[in-house]
């Protein structure tokens, strides 16, 4: 048995007595894409958030790698990587240096190659490396993130709508990329509003829509999970 990496376990959330989250339970398996799906407001962020420990449920747990949001939060902050809806970087900073501060931010300090083969490998343009960040592009900026989490070999990656802002060539390549890191044992959590995209590169998809899951769907051995099934469930609920 896989491993479970990302657990919840009868989540819930409430703000201001509006309960955003409603007993939500799932398991990520090591090496597994988990994606949550749900429309504007189904409260995707915030589950995300809880295992961040930015957000503090008012029932239930959530755990990472075995340890508790809850007590653990900092041995877990160390080990993971969030990709938040718009990746925080230093503008004035070139990819390289962005990648250095907060590697050192992290207590790590890592070699020049080394850096440059993990920017080689999530297929960052060469030419970008040692240019300044306010130039790139979403993807670009994502690119750097994800060779940012390689780099502190994070096991679990918390991406929050990656694909949203990226053209049609990006998606693909993220796509790519994502299913690559989860075949070497990544274990990538992500929430997104994108019906097709979840699809394409998820093991499994929870629907959530109003704080509750109200749906599950499994990818059968290779095969995509079915994008009219979930789209019909989706668009019940957002239609
Ligand atoms: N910090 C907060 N305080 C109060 N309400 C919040 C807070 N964060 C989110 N919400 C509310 O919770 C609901 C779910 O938000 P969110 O998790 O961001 O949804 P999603 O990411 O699915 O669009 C929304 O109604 C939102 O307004
Ligand atoms: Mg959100």
């Amino acid at each position: 048995m896989r491993e479970e990496m990302v657990v919840a376990s009868s989540l819930s959330v409430t703000f201001e007595q509006h309960k955003v989250l409603d007993g939500v339970s799932f398991k990520v398996g090591e090496g597994e894409v988990f994606a949550l799906l749900g429309g504007n407001g189904a409260g995707k962020s915030t589950a995300l958030k809880s295992f961040l420990g930015t957000v503090t449920p008012s029932g239930g747990s959530a755990s990472v790698m075995g340890l508790s949001v809850a007590s653990q939060i900092d041995v877990i902050r160390q080990k993971v990587a969030y990709l938040p809806e718009s990746v925080m970087l230093y503008g004035h900073l070139t990819g390289v240096e962005n990648i250095e501060y907060f590697l050192s931010l992290a207590g790590i300090t890592s070699a020049k190659d080394k850096i440059e083969s993990a920017l080689k490998r999530v297929a960052l343009q060469q030419d970008a490396w040692y240019r300044s960040l306010s130039n790139y592009s979403k993807g670009m900026r994502q690119k750097t993130a994800i060779a940012l989490a390689l780099l502190r070999e994070a096991p679990v990656l918390f991406l929050d709508e990656p694909t949203s802002g990226l053209d049609p060539s990006a998606i693909d390549e993220f796509n790519q990329l994502i299913t690559t890191l989860a075949s070497e044992g990544s274990t990538i959590f992500m929430v997104s509003h994108d019906v097709y995209g979840a699809c394409q590169i998820a093991h499994r998809i929870g629907l959530l829509d109003k704080g509750k899951i109200v749906g599950m769907f499994e990818r059968e051995g290779d095969n995509p999970i079915d994008t009219e099934a979930v789209h019909a469930s989706f668009s019940k609920r957002n239609g």
